[in-house]
């Protein structure tokens, strides 16, 4: 908190704004951080959804067509059957997009689409909810992190022709894969016959995730610098800028006493309205110290052109006025005596006065001291003494009294 007082104006602002504004840019990175996951799931999910779809629809078109143009199927139509068809170009398309497709079951036919553990699972889940189309979970697989989709392959009425009956199954399917040996016949209609399986690489899918964050930190950052900038320099411009100026402005004043020192703005927000009033008040300062100098000079040439001496002084006797026929009487020059005790100028014949101090000598007369004409022996700077008549009057300024007396110096015959 210390150093945080300790800093500059502009310092602060930058530190707060910066702050406020990384605050925000934290909470964004966050939410940014999750939103991009879930697209990263998202657009995995519908890419594995697609090419499962591509498959499904490939194998139902293919066996409906050949049921429906009652295409034989023979050993050298292997390449044609539709699983097999529609399993070879989804891997082809899947490989070529860096994704694994495979067609399994739990009664396979080919051993080469058997399931794994988390395939033989999913499965299991298919068979239990016939609801349930499509499942989807990031795993592991080998120790690397995977995401992985499977979507259920059910029976259609044109896959049983292959899957159903073995009885009504073609020749070349009977002997390829003999009924005692082959567990794929005998599905009903509707049973989850396999699934389509389809496994994407998490780290390619994080690749892409971070380039895809990293991209939109980036521009955050970017924006959140320019935003700083842009508000520091703003906060320079119309707030810090303005006040450096008026500061030295008024060090200006105090230091040369002169107040031509006004400030230029056109602006009418609150920084240009408190140099409005601070060219008003210097304006208001002006005219007042113009009237005090006037005052002032016409005092000095009143009690310099007086022909009485006057000297004024503090109830504590100390002297504060001290004109120029004062300092013909006493053969004082005025700056040795101002500041100075009255009682130099008091003879010491004067006892009382001197034993009393002229406070509380003051203070006892006061009903007389201020009412009458007084005689005193003065004290001339060389020490003679010089008989004096004087009048003396009291008044208060700043909360001090002060009393000022009159001189004259007494002739013989007075
Ligand atoms: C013309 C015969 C035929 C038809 C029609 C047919 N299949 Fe097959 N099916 C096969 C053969 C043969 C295999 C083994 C392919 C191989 O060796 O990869 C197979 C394999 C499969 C597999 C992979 C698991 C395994 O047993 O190796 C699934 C799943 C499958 N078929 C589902 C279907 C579905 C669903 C339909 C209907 C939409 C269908 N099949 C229609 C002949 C057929």
């Amino acid at each position: 908190m210390e150093f945080f007082r300790k800093l500059s104006l502009l310092s602060k602002m930058t530190l707060v704004i910066a702050l406020v504004l990384f605050s925000f840019f934290a909470l964004s990175s966050y939410l940014d951080y999750h939103r991009e996951r879930e697209k990263m799931f998202q657009t995995a999910v519908s890419k594995a959804r697609l090419l499962a779809e591509g498959a499904i629809r490939t194998r139902e078109y293919l066996s409906d067509q050949y049921l429906v143009g009652n295409v034989e199927m023979s050993e050298k139509r292997f390449g044609l059957i539709p699983v097999v068809m529609s399993g070879r170009v989804g891997e082809q398309v899947a490989s070529n997009l860096g994704y694994h497709l495979k067609q399994v079951s739990e009664r396979f036919r080919n051993p080469g689409n058997a399931p794994d553990t988390f395939e033989k699972t999913t499965l299991r889940k298919f068979h239990q909810d016939s609801s349930l189309e499509e499942f989807f979970t990031s795993s592991t697989l080998n120790g690397k992190p995977v995401f992985r989709y499977l979507r259920a392959f059910k029976a259609k009425k044109s896959c049983l022709q292959c899957h159903g009956r073995p009885e009504a199954a073609p020749d070349f399917i009977r002997s390829r894969y003999p009924v005692a040996k082959d567990r794929a016949y005998n599905y009903e209609l509707g049973e989850v016959i396999g699934a389509a399986s389809i496994r994407i690489s998490m780290e390619d899918l994080k690749a892409i995730f971070y380039r895809n964050l990293w991209r939109e930190e980036l521009q955050s950052f970017i924006i959140f610098l320019a935003l700083v900038t842009c508000l520091t320099l703003l906060g320079r411009r119309t707030i810090i800028v303005p006040l450096r100026h008026l500061v030295e402005a008024m060090n200006n004043i105090i230091s040369t006493g002169s107040f031509r020192y006004k400030l230029v703005t056109r602006k009418k927000d609150e920084i240009g309205r408190l140099i409005a009033t601070f060219n008003s008040m210097v304006d208001h300062l002006q005219e007042k110290s113009e009237h005090l100098a006037e005052s002032e000079r016409r005092f000095r040439i009143l009690t310099e052109t007086a022909r009485d001496a006057i000297v004024s002084f503090l109830s504590n006797g100390q002297i504060i006025l001290f004109n120029s026929r004062a300092e013909e009487i006493f053969g004082y020059r005025k700056k040795d005596v101002i500041g100075f005790p009255i009682d130099r100028l008091i003879h010491e014949e004067n006892v009382e006065i001197h034993q009393k101090g002229m406070e509380n000598y003051l203070r006892d007369k006061a009903d007389t001291a201020l009412s009458q004409l007084h005689k005193i022996v003065g004290r001339r700077h060389d020490g003679t003494p010089i008989p004096l008549e004087f009048s003396l009057s009291m008044a208060e300024s700043d909360g001090h009294i002060f009393y000022t007396a009159i001189l004259r110096k007494l002739t013989v015959e007075d």
